[in-house]
Order: C-alpha cells, then structure tokens, then sequence
C-alpha cells in the first residue's frame, strides 16, 4: 500500500536519479552538434549515438573518427574505451590515426609503388620509405558527407566520400560510403561499400587504438588471436612475402595470453615492430564474417570482440605513442597506452600476388565489415 510518505519518498528517489544522470537511459537516439571548423574552413559535425543500455559512440564526420566510446564495465561503471582528442583542432594538428576511417590502402605498400594492368602507380611515401594509411591526406583527414538515421536496428551515421581518380596517386574515382551502427547488443558496426570508375586498389578499415581499462598502459589485457600464421616483415614493417606459423612464437595469441607477457622478447620479429605491430592470417575464408580477436581487460571485466569480412588483423601494440600526445582529459599517451585491431587485407598486398587481392574492378562492389562487441566478465 502506497501511503502518502512512501510516495513522497519514491517522488524524491526519481527527482534525486534524474538530476544525477542515473535516469534510466531512454531509447536509443543520435545526435548531431558542431565539432569545430577544418584549415579550409568545411564544418565539422559530432554525432552522438546511443543504445538502450546507455552505452555512446561520438563519431565526428571529419575522418569518420571514434571521438569516445562509453561502455560499461562489470560494476555497471561507464567508461571511454579508445584514445583520442577533446576538440577538432587537435585532430588536425597531430594525430597518430586515434579512431579513423583508413583507406585507399591501410597499412604499408612498399616504396609506395604497385603495378596494375602493366602500369606503374606511384603513391607518397609517408612511412620512411613507405606508403602508409593512404597517403598524406588519406580518409582519415578528409570531411565525409554525413547522413544521421535511427533505424529499427539502433542510430546508424551513413558517411560518404568521393576520392578523385588520382588522389594521392590512387588510380580511378572512388565513391565510399560507411555505415556505422551502434545496437541494443552493444555493438558498433561498420558497414564498408565502395565503387570506382577504373580498375584500382582498395584496402579499407577503422584504427580505434582500445584501452578497455581507460587508463595505464594494455600489457595486462588478455588477447586471443584466431590465427595460426602471421605475415612476418622486414624492418621497415613491409612482409616478407612468408605465412609463418605462431607456434612456439611471441605471435602466438591462439588461447588468451596478456599482451605483456612477451612483448619484450628477444625475438627478431618483435624487434622490426618495437613490440606488436603485424598482421595476422586469420583462420577463416577471406568475405566471410568470422571472430578475428577477442580481448579482456581482468580489473573492468569488460571484453571485447572484433570480427569482419576480412582476411587478416593487423595488432598494434601503441609502440609508437611516447607521452607526447596529451588526449582527452589530459590523459598523456605514454608508450603502449593503446591497442588497435585493424581488420584488412595483407600489407603490401599489390606486391604480393600470393596474398588474396585488393583489386577492385569497374561493376564491382567491395565490401567490408568491422564489429566490435563488448560484454563483462
Ligand atoms: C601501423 C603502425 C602505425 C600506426 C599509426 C598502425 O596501423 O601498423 O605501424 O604506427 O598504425 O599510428
């Protein structure tokens, strides 16, 4: 029976929960607010989208980059997941790929230089001697055109760009489009299309660096790696050409191992990457959707899964963060602060004709999808 004190008491309650944000969370939603305006004054927008757990993704069509993700932890805590900046300003002055949309080509081409229907391409070599992430003004710097939409699967943000035949030395008109999708199963999902009007090369994926503790450094996340070869690399991080077996390996993330527990080791491969810094052959056909890693992060209990359409994983171990980048909340980005799994084809696949291709032909549509799955332990 509700008597008049115990209805003034749970009056109060929701009076006190509403006004301390422990509301519970409403439908899910997106939202779009001004994120601050590029070098060659285009605005800039970020978008919030939100689940019916509460859990956020605040994505910015500038580079299409995972400004924060909020997820909760074991104890029901909220908390930022990956690595980045509090403002557009300092996307543009340095970002070391914090949470980016990467494409034409992901990770390394060697020299910058492939061939194609007997045509030498030559593309910047911003890597040492190496063509990385696209170029010098590759997806990641670019402001993609933004479409909000709540759908019956959650808020999606459809981002597209038109990449004109030549830029950065790529052959052929891309258009591109990626759908991201934030759903009730606390998954974000990205939806990779793309078309060109010339034979060309295309390798595309996102480079959230996760941080699952939302501080310190990862070596104490537990991470499983489906795969039983990796694509060694020479020391400027270009493969060998070699599948090589994990067995008996630092490399070797079949069952669940910190990522700590070898990354010193006294192990040539290791050495060229200063820790991780490799690609992965994951253990399942190349356009099927398949678990490519899972990691775990024991003090939050939060756990994340990363699956894909796509052949390989690229596993950075943030080696080359040094505490000169300051991030969000005046967190400094020291050495290894930051893992990224980056689902793609092979480096250096226009090279390499034993790896599966990254020819994209006129008439063909390229595909690819990213999950990243959260749960607790
Ligand atoms: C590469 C690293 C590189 C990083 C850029 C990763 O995908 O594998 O070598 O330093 O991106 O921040």
């Amino acid at each position: 029976m509700l008597t008049p004190k115990k209805l003034l008491i749970v009056f109060s309650l929701a009076v006190i929960s509403i006004c301390c944000g422990l509301a519970q969370p409403t439908g899910p939603s997106i939202k779009r607010q001004p994120f601050g305006i590029t070098k060659d004054n285009k605005p800039v927008d970020i978008y919030t989208l939100r689940n019916a757990n509460g859990v956020e993704a605040r994505i910015s069509n500038y580079g299409g980059i995972v400004v924060s993700l909020i997820v909760p932890d074991r104890h029901g805590n909220f908390g930022d997941v990956v690595l980045g900046y509090d403002t557009l300003d300092e996307y543009v002055k340095a970002n070391p790929y914090f949470g980016c949309l990467v494409g034409r080509y992901a990770n390394r081409i060697a020299k910058g230089r492939f061939m194609l229907s007997g045509k030498e391409y030559q593309l910047a070599t911003n890597n040492g001697p190496n063509h990385l992430h696209g170029g010098v003004v590759g997806f990641d710097k670019v402001v993609w055109q933004a479409k909000p939409l709540v759908t019956p699967h959650g808020p999606t943000l459809e981002l597209q760009y038109v990449s004109k035949d030549g830029e950065e030395g790529y052959p052929g008109t891309l258009g591109v489009k990626v759908v991201y999708l934030l759903s009730d199963d606390n998954t974000l999902r990205l939806d990779f299309t793309a078309q060109t009007n010339k034979k060309t090369i295309v390798n595309l994926t996102a480079h959230s660096y996760f941080n699952l503790a939302g501080k310190g450094d990862i070596l104490a996340h537990e991470l499983m790696i489906n795969a039983d070869r990796f694509t060694p690399v020479d020391e400027t991080l270009i493969p060998t050409g070699e599948l090589r077996s994990v067995k008996g390996t630092p490399f070797d993330f079949t069952q669940p191992r910190s990522v700590g527990a070898r990354i010193n080791a006294d192990d040539e491969q290791i050495k060229f990457g200063k820790g991780y810094d490799h690609n992965w052959v994951i253990n399942k056909p190349d356009g099927k959707l398949g678990l490519m890693a899972r990691v775990f992060e024991p003090n939050s209990g939060r756990e994340m899964e990363v699956w894909s359409t796509e052949p390989g994983v690229q596993f950075y171990s943030g080696n080359f963060l040094d505490g000169t980048l300051t991030g969000k909340g005046g967190w400094v980005y020291q050495f290894r602060n930051g893992l990224a799994l980056e689902p793609q084809h092979y480096p250096d696949s226009p090279n390499k004709p034993q790896f599966p291709s990254v020819v994209l032909n006129t008439g063909q549509t390229y595909h690819n999808t990213i999950i990243y799955k959260f749960f607790v332990r």
